[in-house]
């Protein structure tokens, strides 16, 4: 029987940002239910749940399709009978290049996953917030969503919409009991980022150096 206060679902729970966020909701008494395309990686997630005393279940799911993000929520809702935090955090950089010579297949895939996939996320969890008239939800854009990022043309396209895609929400929901806002992180020490050179002032502040997902301070509005 689940014994916590809260029931969260986390999008990429399986490395990175998306863990160390669900380790620390972990430890504030909710149950996490861990989605991420990565098998191994979500399971590795629920093990250190599991380890430091917390609840939760992993759920593979493609947070671009429409099937599998049907498929997570009403999971969770039907087993958990609630959802009060949303972490729509999935993402992926795809393949770094001038514009001109983005592919149109990686271009594709990064709206689909990083744009689409924050879409379906807030479409189908905000129906059952609604329902509750209360909820939390937090998507996670990128300093790219708010200024020009060099080589990444594409990833910049699609933080700018789940910029432009929370504030709307934000907008609407608001009034109904649901918080929704926007995390714009600098480079964090992930797997997305440990082939890339991070000691880009702009994209890294003063400190020269990338945060490390733990010590991310914008996850506290959870
Ligand atoms: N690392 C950074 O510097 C940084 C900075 C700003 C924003 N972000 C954003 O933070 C979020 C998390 O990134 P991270 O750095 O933790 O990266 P990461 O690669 O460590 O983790 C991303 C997780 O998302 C999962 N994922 C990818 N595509 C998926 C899909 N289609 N369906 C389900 N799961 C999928 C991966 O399997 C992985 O476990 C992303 O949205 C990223 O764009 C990262």
């Amino acid at each position: 029987m689940m014994t916590q206060n809260r029931v969260a679902i986390i999008t990429g729970a399986g490395s990175g940002i998306g863990r160390a966020a669900s380790l620390k909701l972990s430890n504030q008494k909710t149950f996490v239910a861990l989605v991420d395309f990565d098998e191994k990686g979500g399971e590795e997630t629920l093990s250190l749940v599991k380890e430091q005393g917390g609840e939760g279940v992993y759920i593979q799911a493609d947070v671009s399709s429409t099937v599998d993000v049907q498929k997570y929520v009403s999971f969770v809702k039907e087993r958990y009978g609630r959802i009060d935090v949303f972490f729509n955090n999935a993402g992926i950089m795809g393949t770094p290049s001038l514009l001109a010579d983005y592919s149109e297949e990686n271009f594709d895939r990064i709206i689909a996953v990083n744009l689409k996939g924050a879409f379906l996320g807030l479409k189908y969890v905000i129906k059952v917030m609604e329902e509750q008239q209360s909820g939390v939800i937090i998507n996670t854009a990128s300093t790219a969503g708010v200024q020009s990022t060099p080589f990444l043309g594409g990833y910049s396209a699609s933080k700018h919409g789940v910029v432009g895609l929370t504030k709307t929400a934000a907008e609407e929901y608001g009034p109904k009991g649901i918080r929704i806002n926007v995390i714009c992180p600098g480079g964090v020490m992930t797997n997305m980022t440990k082939d890339m050179d991070m000691s880009d002032p702009i994209q890294n502040g003063p400190l020269r150096r990338p945060a490390s997902p733990e010590k991310l301070r914008m996850l506290y509005p959870f």
